[in-house]
């Protein structure tokens, strides 16, 4: 990866000439889309989290959109999800015309709590939408729970957390329908790109009908028995996801390296709270590492000094309710969500990605600890 020099960047994709020979192939074969890397990449990645189905789409939003479809959620139908995340969270039912009810999260694992998704069921409700935040598996079975109790549907966005473990099983072998998405600083990458699980044989040929423009399974390409979307992936970005899952336990590894390393650096610093630990139920996958400071004071104080030593970092996450769109639309206020506000104003990502090396990592807690000491 090119790299100003002395500068650490905030991510990068983990790609080399592995992925390259795979896309010239393609290119080569004149199957530019809707060829048989698609099918392949779907195969492949359903075998890897153990899911019986995988539909590949043109993004991780995508993906969600479809989900929102397929659960048949419509005008005015309320859904419930987690304010701490990427706004596509919630976007992806909006389209749809669902209403969002943000229920507050745990501030430990910055997760949906499931008691505030409880609390916040009305009759009106038609679906959860949750999120494994910074690839932090989110409590499943307990919204599963609450789902199965109120007839309601329940989508797991993991986009943040492939390879990521729910009671010793990956994340999309669980049941719930789940999103993964392949943006560069996602743990694998396509370029642009997402995936969808499913158990159900029925909804996934459903997907593939909704991302090829509503197309049945018979009938031919200029007949479509449903509205549909062009949310396809084609073969040169699922060649790219080939050559990325041949080499993900590899990326796995080193990624846990990194987020290891950060810990024994940081661990020392007054002030610098690090991401929840994994416990015999939550194994995370690392997508990002985000430190809390004390306050925000402190947090614009720490940017400042990195923007200055030129190290990456972003302000993950904004909550979702308080964008300027969701405030002008429906209203949304500050109060609302005190625990995901609160975590809004003090969280940091700091740089980091599968090929970080010790010395850069150094740089960071060095420029970190020079601010909060
Ligand atoms: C939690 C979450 N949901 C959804 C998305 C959307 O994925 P994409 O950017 O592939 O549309 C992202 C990606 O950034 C994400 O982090």
């Amino acid at each position: 990866m090119k790299q100003e020099v002395g500068a650490v960047p905030l991510s990068g994709p983990y790609i080399d000439e592995r992925e390259e020979e795979l896309v010239l192939e393609v290119m080569r074969s004149g199957r530019l889309s809707l060829g048989p890397n698609v099918d392949r990449f779907e195969e492949l990645f359903a075998a890897k989290v153990g899911a019986p189905y995988a539909a590949a789409v043109s993004s991780g939003t995508a993906g969600l959109h479809l989900l929102c479809v397929t659960a048949g959620i419509g005008a005015g139908d309320e859904v419930i999800t987690t304010p701490y995340s990427f706004a596509a969270t919630a976007n992806c039912f909006v389209y749809e015309g669902g209403v969002p009810v943000f229920a507050d999260i745990d501030p430990r694992t910055l997760n949906v709590d499931p008691r505030a998704v409880e609390a916040a069921v009305t009759s009106r409700t038609k679906a959860i939408v949750a999120v494994d935040i910074f690839g932090y598996p989110c409590e499943l079975d307990a919204l599963r729970a609450i789902a199965d109790k109120h007839g309601l549907a329940l989508i797991d966005d993991s986009c943040e957390a492939l390879g990521a473990e729910y009671k010793g099983a990956p994340l999309g072998s669980q049941g719930p329908s789940a999103v993964f998405a392949f943006y560069p600083n996602k743990q694998m990458t396509t370029g642009e790109g997402g995936m969808v699980t499913t158990h159900s044989e029925e909804e996934w040929r459903l997907l593939r009908s909704l991302r090829n423009q509503g197309r049945g399974d018979e009938g031919g390409w200029l007949e479509h028995v449903r509205l549909g979307f062009n949310y396809r992936i084609d073969d040169i970005r699922a060649a790219i996801g080939i050559g990325q899952l041949e080499k993900l336990d590899e990326i796995f590894a080193l990624r846990s390296a990194v987020a290891k390393r950060y810990d024994e650096l940081l661990v020392d610093l007054p002030g610098v709270e690090l991401p929840w630990a994994d416990d015999a139920d939550h194994k995370r996958s690392w997508f990002v590492y985000v430190v809390a400071l004390p306050d925000n004071d402190t947090r614009e104080r720490v940017i400042a000094t990195f923007e200055r030593e030129r190290i990456g970092y972003n302000r993950y996450l904004p909550s979702i309710h308080l964008q300027p769109y969701m405030r002008e639309r429906y209203g949304f206020s500050e109060g609302m969500c005190p625990v995901s506000e609160d975590a809004s104003a003090r969280t940091l990502a700091l740089p980091f990605f599968t090929a970080l090396e010790r010395d850069a990592q150094e740089r960071v807690a060095e420029v970190l600890g020079s601010v909060v000491a």
